[in-house]
């Protein structure tokens, strides 16, 4: 008896359609299926069409997220970004819970972080610097949700930043090269309410390489006096030995003092009892239970329970690594060769009799001594540099020590010769005090580089007047730059500034482009798309 033998199955879907063999052939039987017929006279669907008919194909982390994330806004409250990443895998609620800035400063963007975390590439919860705390203990809920969820089975991350990566000589932020502190110029006149500095770096011999748009990693050591007085709350002789080193030194150059870590407060709440004991339980759990948790950095929160006195070992395990800062490049290499230049504004604040000092700001602004080597590196920007072709025209719009970026588009502009016009919108306090740059920026303006400066003083008068109202004030030139094809730049204070700024560019093409609300917020978007509206905000 002769057997028959099935015909093979025709493939009536594409080979170039975007399933995995075994997603194929279950298409093309149910297809086969469907029609009952062996392929004759049968068009194969297109891969859109055969695409359309299978739910989202898997990604490389085992689910098929549709890729929007509606929370990425650095504006928007961690609750809120959470509320709408519900319902998605973990690596996104992962990303929600981070502060949405792309800033760098963890040494990639939000979604790399993320999905390095969930494929177990990067360990530390805790890099997110503007997140801070509420971040990293939403970070480590969601990764205990992640051991108890099966592991993903994950390909290796489509990111350029998994460490993973081949070893390159490229300095970065955990292999940082060797520069050296040249010069700091204050920017400020006498009375202004600001310190802000020029920072000048010699990177000879640190195969530093940059572009104009990058920001640079500088990698601080904590003031000498603080880490005296929290030596001396500890009651610990500084020099006590530490993994080969002394108390002293590994609380200089390796652990952040602010703020105290939930890490600490566990600490303590296991030395202590009764009262002390829940109140520090309660402040490890992200509680405020004497309303000064914001306030308590690590020296505070070792005088917040005197006479407690941890093995010195112990206390440094409980701190947060001291992290990079990073610093927007404000010179060209073209004009600047060998060098880099910062501009720096100092944080400093009171808090209970105490100054309370940016680690960073014033190692730069006041600590560190020329020709003292740095550790260094550069952060490539993300989305952020000028336009390929140099005709095209540039609105820079950077208040305060925004400005850095676009005095780097300037001076690399003017030495490529580029022939696009360049519009700054510059603002801060006073005009008298806190004009950065005001002579380079006037001799730009003789040799016609910078074709136009307009400029906002926010305490000059009675009312506050910022870079947005300036732009609003001349609105229809910068709608007239923008049919011309003007590509839009916004760098500085991500929370208030870049949003207002945004909402008054959105003002200005409602008004001035004829066009509705929200067909002017489209605009806006597609600008974004475009590559046309970048930002560089933190
Ligand atoms: C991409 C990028 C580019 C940047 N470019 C620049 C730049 O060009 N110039 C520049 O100056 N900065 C820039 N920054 C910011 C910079 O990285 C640092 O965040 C900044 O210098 C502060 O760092 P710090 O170590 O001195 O302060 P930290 O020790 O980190 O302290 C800062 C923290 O202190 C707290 N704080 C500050 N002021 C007060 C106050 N008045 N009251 C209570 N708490 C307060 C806040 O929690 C704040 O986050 C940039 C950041 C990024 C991400
Ligand atoms: N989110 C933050 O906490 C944040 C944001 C930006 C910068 N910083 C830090 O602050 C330091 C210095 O900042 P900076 O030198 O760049 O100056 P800045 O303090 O940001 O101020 C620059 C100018 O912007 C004005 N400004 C305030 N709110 C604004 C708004 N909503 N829209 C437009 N302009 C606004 C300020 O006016 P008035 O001050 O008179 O109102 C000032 O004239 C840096 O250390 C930086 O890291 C922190």
């Amino acid at each position: 008896m002769s057997q028959t033998v099935a015909p093979p199955i025709p493939s009536l879907v594409p080979e170039t359609a975007p399933f995995s063999d075994e997603q194929r052939a279950w298409l093309n039987g149910f297809f086969a299926g469907l029609v009952s017929l062996d392929g004759a006279g049968v068009t194969a669907l297109s891969p859109e069409q055969s695409a359309a008919l299978m739910p989202a194909a898997v990604n490389e982390f085992g689910d098929s997220d549709s890729g929007e994330a509606p929370w990425h806004d650095q504006a928007m409250p961690l609750a809120e970004r959470m509320t709408l990443a519900e319902g998605k895998p973990l690596r996104r609620k992962m990303m929600a819970a981070m502060a949405q800035q792309d800033c760098g400063q963890c040494g990639y963007n939000c979604e790399d972080y993320s999905n390095l975390i969930v494929t177990k590439k990067e360990e530390r919860l805790n890099l997110c610097v503007p997140g801070g705390k509420e971040t990293a203990r939403m970070l480590k809920s969601l990764y205990e949700e992640l051991g108890k969820a099966s592991a993903p089975a994950a390909k290796p991350a489509a990111t350029s930043a998994a460490p993973s990566a081949p070893v390159s000589a490229t300095p970065t932020r955990d292999n940082p090269a060797t520069g050296k502190f040249l010069a700091r110029t204050r920017l400020n006149r006498a009375g202004s309410e600001k310190i802000t500095w020029h920072i000048d770096i010699d990177l000879a011999g640190s195969d530093i390489d940059y572009t104009v748009g990058d920001s640079f990693g500088i990698v601080p050591t904590n003031d000498p006096a603080l880490v005296d007085a929290v030596i001396k709350a500890l009651d610990a002789p500084a020099d006590f030995p530490i993994g080969g080193r002394t108390l002293r030194a590994v609380l200089i150059d390796s652990v952040s003092l602010a703020p105290a870590p939930d890490m600490l407060f566990q600490l303590y709440s296991y030395l202590t009892g009764g009262a002390r004991r829940q109140k520090a339980k309660a402040l490890a759990a992200g509680e405020d239970p004497d309303g000064d948790a914001a306030t308590l950095d690590v020296l505070a929160a070792i005088e917040k329970f005197p006479g407690i006195r941890p093995d010195p070992e112990a206390f440094i395990e409980a701190l947060d690594p001291l992290q990079p800062r990073l610093y927007s490049i404000s010179s060209s290499p073209r004009t600047n060769p060998g060098r880099v230049s910062l501009t720096v504004d100092t944080v400093r604040y009171r808090i209970a009799k105490r100054d309370r000092l940016g680690v960073a700001s014033t190692f730069l602004g006041e600590r560190v001594r020329e020709n003292a080597p740095l550790k260094i590196y550069v952060q490539k920007a993300h989305a952020f540099g000028l336009p390929a072709d140099p005709k095209t025209p540039i609105i820079m719009i950077g208040p305060g020590t925004g400005v850095a970026p676009f005095r780097a588009f300037l001076h690399e502009r003017m030495a490529t010769r580029a022939k696009g016009r360049n519009w700054l919108f510059f603002g801060h306090q006073r005009s008298a005090t806190d004009f950065f740059y005001e002579d380079e920026f006037a001799g730009m303006k003789a040799k016609g580089v910078l074709t136009r400066l307009s400029l906002a003083w926010s305490r000059d008068g009675a009312e506050k007047f910022y870079v947005q109202d300036r732009m609003r004030e001349v609105g229809r030139d910068l709608w007239s730059w923008l049919t011309d094809g003007a590509h839009v730049y916004v760098c500085g204070d991500a929370k208030r500034m870049a949003k207002d700024v945004e909402r008054a560019l959105v003002d200005i093409v409602a008004q001035h482009g004829a066009r509705s609300t929200d067909q002017a917020i489209a605009f806006v978007a597609e600008l974004k798309k475009q590559g046309r509206y970048q930002q560089d905000v933190y």
